[in-house]
């Protein structure tokens, strides 16, 4: 590791500062109800999100993004660590600062049908925030809430509708409206298209980065596909069971994979042209429970190239490998020649993974198509789902 470098020293000014963060949940038994093991869903994770970038965050399911993302937020209080947000450290701000920050930031959840309110219509739920900002003037809500549904692509005069005469696709808009309405600087957006049929998925991810530069967003984008965190991030952080296992430039992790976990997980993206096959990288074992890890590095019990006693007994320090490129382990300068001592690479197969090839095919033919096309698509899902009864989806 160069001189004084950290995973949280960047090029641009951070916007949000992650320090030594950690959340143990405590998992409770006995008639007393005591402490009896402890979750470790995020250990001891540092970086950055700069001003004006996507992040991007992936993983296999369990593996803490979720939870990272929540901690940025202070919707849940970290077991240690500090997050800074524009230079304040939010773990330690009193309620009145928080409630303040907190409409600088704001969350996307990734089940556009669960997270909004049936009862209530949409210009209600976005303006909602605006309502406990203290925007007491109707007149003025019902106005900012009329500019961000122009600003989603939502006609204004679906103000007075319920949540489920909208698509997936629309109701996402409205996650993001209800998100976007106070301003914020910083969007963690929580796996925003993963419940979205992928046709529909290309056309949200288009929005948020038209968005993004429009109103000068910074994104912490959590997914565990990587293809959906290519199309949008400027940087990309792997996580793997609590830890940051890789971090660089979103172009140089697919160019130059340090890790073998992320070598496993791009192993899994289909080639655009079906003609074509990747090598898919076949990992053993299932992921180790997060309550007792395994020791030294947490990968070595799936790590096809562990060298042992050094990874099983030593924990790889998250450090500088490239510019720009930070990996946790022992071996990542040496991974080709292990990878062909170990006869890693598994022959090749088709049709890896069908929903991220979908989504290629989503992605190149929505490029061709106007947007007014598709939002008469969008309407008529709509008119479909409106003759539903509530709560019918
Ligand atoms: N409130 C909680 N109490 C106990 N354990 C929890 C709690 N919230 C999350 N966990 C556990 O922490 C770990 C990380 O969960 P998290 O939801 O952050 O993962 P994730 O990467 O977002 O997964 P997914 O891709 O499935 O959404 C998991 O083992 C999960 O079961
Ligand atoms: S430190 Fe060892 S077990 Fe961990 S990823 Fe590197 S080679 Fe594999
Ligand atoms: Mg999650």
């Amino acid at each position: 590791m160069s001189a004084g470098a950290t995973p949280a020293a960047g090029d641009g000014k951070p916007l949000v500062r992650v320090q030594n963060l950690v959340k143990y949940f405590p998992l409770r038994g006995g008639i007393l109800q005591r402490t009896v093991a402890e979750v470790k869903a995020v250990d001891d994770v540092t970086f950055d999100v700069r001003a004006g970038e996507v992040f991007g965050l992936v993983g296999e399911s369990g593996c803490g993004k979720t939870t990272t993302g929540r901690l940025l937020l202070r919707l849940i209080e970290p077991t240690s660590g500090t997050v800074e947000f524009d230079g304040r450290d939010l773990t330690k701000m009193k309620s009145d600062e928080l409630k303040k920050t907190r409409s600088d930031m704001q969350i996307v959840f990734q089940d556009p049908y669960a997270s909004l309110n049936p009862r209530l219509p949409i210009g209600e739920i976005i303006g909602e925030g605006l309502s406990n900002m203290g925007v007491r003037d109707r007149h003025q809500r019902e106005e900012r809430v009329a500019a961000i549904l122009d600003k989603v692509g939502l006609r204004r005069y679906y103000i007075n509708r319920y949540p489920h005469e909208f698509s997936g696709g629309q109701r996402q808009r409205i996650g993001l409206a209800r998100a976007l309405v106070l301003e914020p600087k910083f969007v963690v957006a929580d796996e925003p298209v993963s419940a979205l049929d992928v046709s529909i998925q290309s056309q949200v991810l288009n929005l948020m980065a038209d968005l993004k530069d429009e109103l000068q967003l910074t994104y912490l984008f959590i997914s565990h596909n990587l293809s959906v965190v290519e199309h949008i991030s400027d940087r990309v952080g792997v996580m793997y069971l609590g830890k940051l296992v890789e971090m660089s430039s979103t172009e140089d992790l697919f160019k130059n994979p340090k890790h073998p976990y992320t070598k496993f997980l791009l192993s899994a993206i289909p080639k655009p042209d079906p003609r074509q096959h990747r090598q898919r990288l076949i990992l053993s074992g299932d992921v180790p429970s997060p309550i007792n890890p395994p020791t030294g590095c947490r990968f070595h019990t799936r790590c096809p190239i562990a060298q042992f006693p050094i990874c099983s007994e030593q924990q790889p320090a998250f450090e500088l490998k490239s510019t720009g490129h930070w990996a946790a382990c022992h071996f990542a300068e040496q991974t080709k020649e292990l990878e062909k001592e170990s006869g890693f690479v598994a022959p090749a197969i088709e049709a890896v993974d069908e929903e991220a090839a979908a989504i290629g095919q989503a992605e190149r033919s929505a490029a061709s198509e106007p947007e007014d096309v598709l939002e008469s698509e969008l309407d008529e899902e709509a008119r479909r789902r409106s003759s539903e009864p509530l709560g019918g989806e």
